[in-house]
């Protein structure tokens, strides 16, 4: 399958989305972002899917950012706009995907970039990869929840520190700092994101999808996490997955897991 500017494969139970502007660094215009945003929700509820890799294309870039021609002109109320519906439709929508999303961080991921890193559950970066936050060089803030998940990530400290500096962090330095899980050669990368999708696939998606709800409460406002979790857990028993994964326990056998 293809989009004007993503690609769209399938691997089995993994589905591989790639960012194909790479004249533009994969920057991420109004149109890629709608894409991206179908993509995600697509594979959310398609039930042959268990684990989605997102990368961009070439070797250069993952995304170099949100894509600084569209809002070079733009006023309060349409910043404001743009901040909202990328919320709503792609980085919130990801972060809240039971269908757990890894990110193949291939090179520069900046700005939006390192923001859709980031809404997503797993990181895994090439050692050529840098990252940043670098809004503040052009006058603005991160404005795709970047102020929000660097912090949860790598501290209040370190993120006002790569905020405030707008500089790039080497891949290595973000591994050290957990806001990657992985580093690998350039060309172990996607090999190392399909490794992680498999084991996901092997697992039982319904409760895959009830552990990162309940994980994400931690984040969300006014919300009681460990109520979240005691309710998740006690959903998990009324799935066919638990009589599955129960039942091949105790019968020794691998479980087949229908899942979503
Ligand atoms: N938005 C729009 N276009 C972008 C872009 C972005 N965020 N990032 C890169 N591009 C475009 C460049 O304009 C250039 O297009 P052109 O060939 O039509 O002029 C093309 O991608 C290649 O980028 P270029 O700057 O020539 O590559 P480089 O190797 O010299 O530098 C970067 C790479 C990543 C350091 C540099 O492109 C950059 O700083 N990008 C912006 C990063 C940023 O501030 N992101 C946050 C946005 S909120």
């Amino acid at each position: 399958m293809e989009g004007k500017n993503i690609k769209i494969e399938n691997e089995g139970a993994i589905r591989l989305i790639t960012i194909n502007r790479p004249s533009k660094l994969n920057a991420l215009n109004k149109e890629t972002i709608q894409e991206l945003s179908e993509a995600m929700s697509t594979a959310e509820v398609d039930s042959s899917v268990r684990a989605v890799i997102l990368t961009g294309e070439g070797q250069k870039a993952f995304v170099a950012g949100a894509d600084i021609s569209e809002f070079a002109h733009f006023d309060v109320d349409q910043g404001a706009k743009l901040s909202a519906k990328g919320h709503e439709i792609l980085f919130n929508a990801i972060e809240a995907m039971g269908t757990p999303v890894i990110a193949a961080v291939n090179g520069f991921a900046l700005g939006g970039g390192l923001e859709l890193a980031m809404s997503c559950h797993i990181r895994v970066a090439s050692d050529n990869a840098r990252m940043g936050l670098p809004e503040v060089s052009l006058g603005v803030i991160p404005g795709y929840g970047g102020t929000q998940r660097l912090a949860q990530f790598i501290g209040k400290g370190r993120a006002i520190e790569l905020i405030a500096t707008a500089k790039m962090i080497k891949a290595a330095d973000a591994l050290q700092m957990g806001l990657v899980n992985h580093m690998t050669t350039p060309e172990g990368l996607l090999d190392k994101c399909r490794e992680i999708a498999s084991q996901i696939a092997g697992n039982s998606p319904t409760a895959i999808a009830a552990g990162i709800r309940a994980v994400n409460a931690q984040f969300a406002e006014n919300v009681d996490g460990y109520a979240v979790e005691i309710e998740a857990f006690g959903s998990c028993f009324g799935t066919a997955d638990f009589v599955e994964g129960t039942t091949a326990f105790l019968e020794k056998r691998k479980p087949n897991f229908e899942g979503k």
